[in-house]
């Protein structure tokens, strides 16, 4: 009996699933889009790079990936990309609220301008607000959905990130679990992961590093580096029905690095 090789016996962990991405034109949310349409998911990539996105698509399988202009801030946006999602593939199965942004590097609270933490919390806590509504309107009736934010370790740990940053991403956790209590009942499972610094155009702006920028250096885990494709295995098994009983969860990929206080730990750094 023929066997087969391993190599070609890869499973399409999405087929048949319809994706919608916010900032899914670049980062962490273009390598979510490119590794969801890999296993065989239909995707939307919503963002404010128009060319970018278009570029992505045109890479994508054909009629597999579609573009839509979206200001994740504006709810006439993510209203059109949600019933874009739904008039082109028929349905919606996996939301992604991605789009985020950093916000200037001030640590300095009294440097903070109130419209530059509103612009962040806009974006990040508002835009997952948005995108969450408006999925959960097409799912309930559908009796289905997963509903993946990205969150950070700066939403559960304090002094990682400027203030404004660090408080949406906290209330994202918050909102994840609200959500998912609220939506569990129609079958909708909300959770959301939190990477560690991941080398992006985001990251490489707000921390001032090159393409070679060593992200490693406060990391716990060593040997290896935290890559936005990383980040997007874990929305894989968010989004596929491998985790079919998980909701409300915070699923941390930062290589341990929000579970130890350097300053007070036992363990030697002999290594
Ligand atoms: N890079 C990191 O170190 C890191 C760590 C933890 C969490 N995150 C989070 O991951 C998410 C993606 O970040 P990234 O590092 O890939 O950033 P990125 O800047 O590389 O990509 C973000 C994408 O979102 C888009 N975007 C920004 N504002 C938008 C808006 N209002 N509407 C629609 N799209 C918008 C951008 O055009 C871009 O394509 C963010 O929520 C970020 O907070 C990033």
């Amino acid at each position: 009996m023929a066997t087969v090789p391993l190599a070609s016996a890869v499973l399409r962990r999405l087929e048949g699933k319809v994706a919608l991405i916010t900032g899914g034109a670049g980062g962490i949310g273009e390598a979510t889009a490119r590794l969801f349409s890999n296993h065989g998911a239909k995707v939307v990539i919503a963002d404010l790079q128009d060319d970018k996105g278009h570029s992505i698509c045109q890479e994508l399988p054909k009629s597999s990936a579609s573009y839509v202009h979206c200001d994740a801030t504006k709810e006439e946006d993510i209203e059109t990309a949600v019933n874009t999602a739904v008039s082109t593939y028929g349905k919606l199965d996996i939301m992604i609220n991605n789009a985020g942004i950093s916000g200037a590097n001030k640590t300095n609270i009294l440097e903070n301008t109130l419209s530059e933490f509103q612009q962040v919390v806009n974006v990040n806590l508002v835009g997952v607000f948005l995108g969450t509504k408006h999925a959960a309107r097409v799912m309930i009736p559908a009796r289905r959905g997963s509903i993946i934010n990205t969150a950070s370790i700066a939403g559960n740990i304090g002094g990682t990130m400027n203030h404004a940053y660090t408080s949406s991403k906290h209330a994202v956790v918050g909102l994840t679990r609200n959500t998912a209590v609220e939506l569990g009942p129609f079958g909708i499972r909300v959770n959301c992961v939190s990477p560690y610094i991941v080398l992006t155009p985001m990251s490489k702006k707000y921390l001032e590093l090159d393409d070679d920028g060593i992200l490693g250096f406060y990391s716990n885990l060593k040997g290896t580096n935290l890559l936005p494709k990383d980040v997007a295995e874990a929305n894989l098994y968010l989004g596929s029905d491998e985790s079919k009983y998980v909701s409300g969860h915070d699923l941390a990929v930062d290589g341990g690095c929000s579970v130890v206080n350097n300053g007070f730990c036992v363990f030697g750094r002999s290594v």
